[in-house]
């Protein structure tokens, strides 16, 4: 039998997304966000559905939060809807917004669950989409104002701010491939709505800095992959070295205060532009790197593809799940590459701006979202016999075991969902929860894999 213990104080979390578990979008003064406007569309989300419901944990949070404190799980990480807090983007506050955060706050708090509140996870309000949305460099101001808003309402009682969460995502998906909300397919919007992203990282770290009422740990969450070349061949090498750009563009600016985006011929016509002197120096302001795992790349030379002209092949003698390759260790390889290049003292980058009293200390690193979607169903007997998740978090747990072993200061493990949830365009098919959620009743039940985690965090450690 193998025994793998963590260290003390190892954070187990959970983590969710506003718009894909509260609903209510029309309740209490909340505004339109993007995804309340694409969800809508016909065509463009898996069977047309929308998040207008979700879990309706706007109305249920007390027995969510109920469940996550039964399950043993003391940090969570939940993001903010803006809209709820300021309808139009900008401007006035709506005071019914805030309080809903603070009752769910407040309810965490009552049974010693560690907030941490993440202020964009996607959502962003439809009238700054209207005003040009990313792209446009007032949207980062805006999420500045939004920033200093939560910083001064929350702080008293939050200790841990995410501003972002997957900024890559967000730019890719929703600028250039338009598979997420705003929906748009433009490569120019994608490059300057990441680098907005970026900058209103920074613009915010300083607005919350400015305004906490306690020392605070500024986060963001960035989705990371690590890529390997299809063959030996150099043209696949250098195919997979050219797609990394997609991890260094998040980073580099975070973590060295440079950006790759000149490598890319698109990147060097924009930059000169589009970056402002002091940009860079203010994104790189940081305390925790969160990193998503779910994925590897292996890449290939393809000409046919614009800009980088490379493409993600599969491998076929690897396990996947309905949406990805399951490969747990790409986890050890990222974190052992991360630790390396971007925060160990002898990795090239010079410390970092943040540090809870802008000392510059290093950023801490942990995983903030790692998970699989199964397609898990209630047996006989009410149970929900997830043996597949399990197995899946206990080659990736065992992964960051590893890298703490191999001398990366990993601090914590967030499993990505506490419960089942709408998963963006492809709505309610994958199922990624420690609790099942039956979307017609909207029961909870708590799956195997749920009673499992609990056991992970009681012995802070894997028994297999
Ligand atoms: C991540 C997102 C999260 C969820 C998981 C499966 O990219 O941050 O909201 O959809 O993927």
């Amino acid at each position: 039998m193998t025994s793998l213990k963590f260290p003390k104080h190892f954070i187990w979390g959970t983590a969710t997304s506003a718009y894909q578990i509260e609903g209510a979008p029309n309740v209490n003064g909340k505004g339109v966000s993007i995804w309340d406007t694409f969800s809508h569309k016909p065509g463009r989300v898996a069977n047309n559905e929308n998040g207008d419901v979700a879990v309706d944990h706007y109305h249920r949070y007390k027995d969510d939060v109920k469940l996550i404190a039964d399950l043993g799980i003391r940090t969570y990480r939940f993001s903010l809807a803006w809209t709820r807090i300021l309808p139009d983007g900008t401007g006035k506050v709506n005071s019914k917004g805030l309080a809903f955060y603070d009752r769910l706050v407040d309810e965490l708090l009552k049974y010693n669950i560690e907030p941490y509140a993440c202020l964009f996870h996607w959502d962003l309000p439809q009238p700054l989409q209207d005003k040009g949305g990313w792209p446009n460099r007032d949207t980062a101001y805006a999420f500045a104002d939004y920033a200093r808003i939560v910083s001064d309402h929350f702080t008293d009682r939050v200790k841990v701010i995410f501003t972002h969460n997957e900024p890559w995502n967000a730019a890719i998906m929703g600028y250039v491939t338009g598979q997420y909300a705003p929906g748009i397919k433009n490569p120019i919007a994608g490059i300057k709505a990441l680098h907005h992203l970026l900058l209103s990282h920074g613009l915010a770290a300083e607005a919350i800095r400015a305004s906490a009422k306690q020392s605070i740990k500024i986060g963001i969450t960035l989705n990371l992959s690590p890529m390997y070349p299809a063959s030996k061949d150099e043209k696949d090498i250098a195919a997979a070295r050219r797609f990394d750009i997609g991890n260094r563009a998040t980073l580099d600016p975070l973590l060295k205060g440079t950006t790759p985006l000149q490598e890319l011929a698109i990147g060097k016509v924009l930059t000169s532009s589009l970056i402002k002197a002091g940009d860079l120096e203010k994104i790189r302001n940081l305390d925790i790197l969160g990193i998503n795992y779910y994925l590897r790349m292996v890449i290939k030379h393809d000409s046919k593809i614009p800009i980088f002209n490379a493409s993600q092949v599969f491998p076929h003698d690897s396990e996947y799940s309905t949406m990805w390759e399951i490969y747990p260790e790409g986890m050890y390889e990222l974190l052992m590459r991360i630790w390396k290049d971007y925060l160990s003292p002898h990795s090239a980058s010079s410390p970092n701006r943040g540090g809870t009293k802008g000392d510059g200390q290093r950023p801490e690193l942990m995983v903030t979202e790692n998970g699989v979607p199964v397609p898990d169903g209630l047996d006989f007997d009410g149970r929900v016999r997830d043996e597949r998740r399990i197995r899946y978090l206990q080659d990736h747990i065992a992964q960051v075991h590893r890298a703490i072993q191999d001398g990366v200061p990993v601090k914590g493990y967030f499993h990505w969902s506490l419960m089942d949830n709408f998963e963006w365009a492809l709505g309610y098919g994958p199922r990624f929860g420690l609790v099942y959620v039956d979307y017609k009743t909207l029961k909870r039940t708590v799956k195997d894999s749920g009673r499992w985690f609990a056991n992970v965090i009681r012995q802070n450690g894997l028994k297999f």
